[in-house]
């Protein structure tokens, strides 16, 4: 039942300020300014030994890890990073004990997910799992975990259980950060973020008009390039993949940073750049970004917390936290992936060549 939307991809998209609501709800705990994670079967002395977190996905999944590893960093002060989970098992890589293994899985069914586990668990490695379906095989092989409750995704492309990762890991990241150094303040105002989330959603909802005759626009490029810069970069990866998968309109996610040392040769009128601009204190170094790109005469799509006179265009989202921008940056850029799918009359909620879930090697 697509409950009068046309695609499962146009209706997970706007479910996506209650599902953030579920995710949230019953594991606030405004006491101790932290939240309660009851699966996590981690208690207080385990979470303060961990000294590193390596998060594992694929595709979407992936990026959530990669935004989910950054707020721990951030708010944990925890060395996390985030690695595809098939790189990871193929490369044999070094299981060291005092890392804490998350793996990330909508379905909690990917294969390469669940074999990472597998080793991990094999190797005596402790493995918590961020899933969406419950009672899933990588569920059921963790030693714990945070179910997402985005509730069921249809679409083959994910859109709600992106963000509700992100959220999951933002809960993961306070907990982790509440039992070692992150202030009660910090905690507060991490905790007042995540709470206005869901209403920041629906008005990014609001736009939708306004990204759709962008998507119009943008529907007749062959190749599109996005930026974006530390907590922007994911984003940018995530809103890449969502394009292509959907559209198959060919897209490169690139750091602004790195711009310079090679990508700057493809930019021309042809190729337009979405850039993730946050108001946070990198700005200027991404004005600067697309000042280089306006010189050299490639269109620019910001998305940003306010107009960027740099670009051609800019989705103006709502601002949270700094360290929660990254879960609201990307949602404007599922409505442009989908708009334009929809433009070029793709079959959206069933991409060729693409499977739900990759249950095979
Ligand atoms: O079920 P999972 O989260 O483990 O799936 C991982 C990827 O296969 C999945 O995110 C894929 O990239 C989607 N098509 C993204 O839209």
């Amino acid at each position: 039942d697509m409950g009068g939307h046309d695609t499962y991809m146009h209706k997970e998209i706007h479910e996506q300020a209650d599902a953030v609501d579920r995710v949230l709800r019953g594991r606030i705990d405004d006491r101790f300014s932290t939240v309660h994670l009851g699966g996590l079967n981690l208690d207080a002395r385990e979470a303060r030994r961990i000294r590193r977190v390596k998060i594992l996905g694929c595709g979407t999944s992936y990026h959530a890890g990669m935004i989910g590893a950054q707020m721990i960093e951030e708010l944990a002060r925890i060395p996390a990073d985030a690695e595809p989970a098939s790189e990871f098992r193929y490369r044999n890589a070094v299981v060291d004990p005092d890392t804490l293994y998350v793996a990330v899985s909508q379905s909690g069914e990917t294969y390469d997910v669940l074999a990472a586990v597998q080793e991990l668990k094999r190797k005596g490695a402790r493995v918590l799992g961020v899933v969406n379906v419950v009672g899933s095989a990588i569920a059921r092989e963790a030693d714990g975990g945070i179910y997402v409750h985005a509730g069921p995704e249809v679409c083959v492309v994910s859109t709600k259980c992106f963000t509700n990762t992100c959220v999951a890991f933002a809960l993961l990241a306070l907990h982790l950060g509440r039992v070692r150094d992150l202030s009660v303040r910090d905690g507060k105002r991490i905790i007042e973020g995540l709470r206005r989330l869901p209403e920041q959603i629906s008005e990014i909802m609001e736009q939708e008009e306004e990204v759709k005759k962008l998507a119009e626009q943008f529907a007749e490029a062959r190749s599109m390039l996005f930026i974006g810069r530390v907590r922007g970069y994911p984003v940018a990866r995530e809103a890449s993949l969502k394009l292509k998968e959907v559209s198959y309109i060919h897209a490169e996610a690139y750091p602004a940073s790195e711009l310079k040392h090679g990508p700057l040769a493809l930019i021309e009128p042809a190729l337009p750049t979405v850039a993730i601009v946050p108001d946070d204190d990198l700005l200027e170094k991404n004005r600067a970004a697309m000042e280089e790109i306006k010189a050299r005469s490639g269109r620019i799509l910001a998305v940003a917390h306010q107009e960027q006179a740099k670009a051609d265009h800019t989705i103006v989202v709502p601002k949270n936290e700094d360290e929660l921008d990254p879960i609201l940056m990307g949602i404007p850029l599922q409505l442009l992936a989908y708009h334009t799918a929809l433009t070029l009359g793709r079959d959206i909620d069933k991409p060729r060549n693409l499977a739900k879930s990759v249950t095979v090697e």
